[in-house]
């Protein structure tokens, strides 16, 4: 593996070696099994992957979570290492560097970004787009992957692809999990042994209540939800909503479903001052006649 600390770096990497399909991994760093499965499917489909490390301020609200992100590139690159080709690239650009000769532009996202996670981190998802768009620019991959555990960071940048009408294909990989059912996240690593097994709560009431007859159960399965992770002593849900995978519209008891989407339950939850999302995928036996 070769490492690019610069676009510059980037693209002399880029022109030499390998031709072909470029598979790119966006990451923050701070790297679990989670991250690595988007590396290990980016080298089965694509010639060369590309994979970066950047702790983008912009994608922050909160200064002290910025602060306290876990960085550990010595670590990242160890596990790393073993993966992947010669060919294959870690990038990790300066925050100038990278940003340096932005053009602003304007893109209508048609409300994805105001829900949800929108909704309580104000400005984030802007953050996420503008530092997407840059890496693409920078890297050019054929295909990019993301995952589903960020479901409305993944809804959102396959929307801007399409809107800005870049030619890469958004690959959504499945929700990695630690032996209790719990995301695996790089902000888990902030969590302490009890509060960590406790989390477990999120993914099994999540699941329990992700089998509904029709959407008026909604408001009990909210309820039993919210009660079982509330009363876990230290957590409090912030949000849950159940969405569609398109237009992430809330379900509410008197939606109408349609049997071409899939629908899912979205949570956030306080563990203590640790911010956890997660998400299931939620099923309506009535769609299934
Ligand atoms: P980060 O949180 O580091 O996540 C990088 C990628 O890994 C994202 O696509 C995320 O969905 C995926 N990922 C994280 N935990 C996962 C898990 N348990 N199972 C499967 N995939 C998992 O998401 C970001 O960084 C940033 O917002 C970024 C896109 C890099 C822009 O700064």
């Amino acid at each position: 593996m070769k490492l690019a600390q610069s676009k510059l770096a980037l693209r002399e990497l880029l022109d030499m070696g390998t031709a072909g399909t470029i598979g790119f991994v966006p990451t923050m760093g701070a790297l679990h099994q989670g991250h690595l499965s988007l590396v290990e499917k980016s080298i089965s489909e694509c010639d060369r992957t590309v994979i970066s490390i950047f702790v983008n301020p912009t994608q922050f609200n909160d200064r002290r979570d910025l602060e306290r992100y876990p960085r550990n590139l010595e670590q990242d690159l160890s596990l790393l290492e073993p993966l992947l080709d010669p060919d294959d690239i870690v990038f990790t650009p300066e925050y100038s560097d990278l940003y340096r000769d932005e053009k602003s532009f304007e893109l209508d996202l048609e409300g994805l970004d105001k829900v949800m996670e929108g909704k309580y981190r104000s400005g984030h998802f802007e953050g996420v787009v503008r530092v997407v768009k840059l890496l693409f620019e920078a890297v050019r991959p054929g295909k990019a992957y993301f995952g589903q555990k960020d479901f409305q960071q993944l809804t959102i940048i396959r929307t801007m692809v399409r809107k800005l009408g870049m030619a890469i294909d958004i690959v959504s990989c499945p929700v990695l999990r630690e032996p209790n059912g719990l995301a695996m996240s790089s902000r888990n690593e902030r969590l302490a042994p009890d509060q960590r097994s406790a989390a477990s709560v999120i993914y099994r009431t999540l699941k329990e209540n992700s089998r509904l007859h029709s959407p008026s159960q909604l408001s009990m399965a909210e309820k039993i939800i919210s009660d079982t992770i509330n009363s876990t002593p230290g957590f409090t849900v912030e949000y849950f909503d159940v969405v569609d995978n398109v237009n992430l519209r809330k379900v509410s008891p008197g939606s109408l479903l349609s049997p071409d989407r899939q629908y899912f339950g979205c949570i956030a939850v306080y563990a203590g001052e640790i911010r956890l999302i997660d998400n299931v995928e939620f099923s309506f036996q009535l769609l299934k006649g």
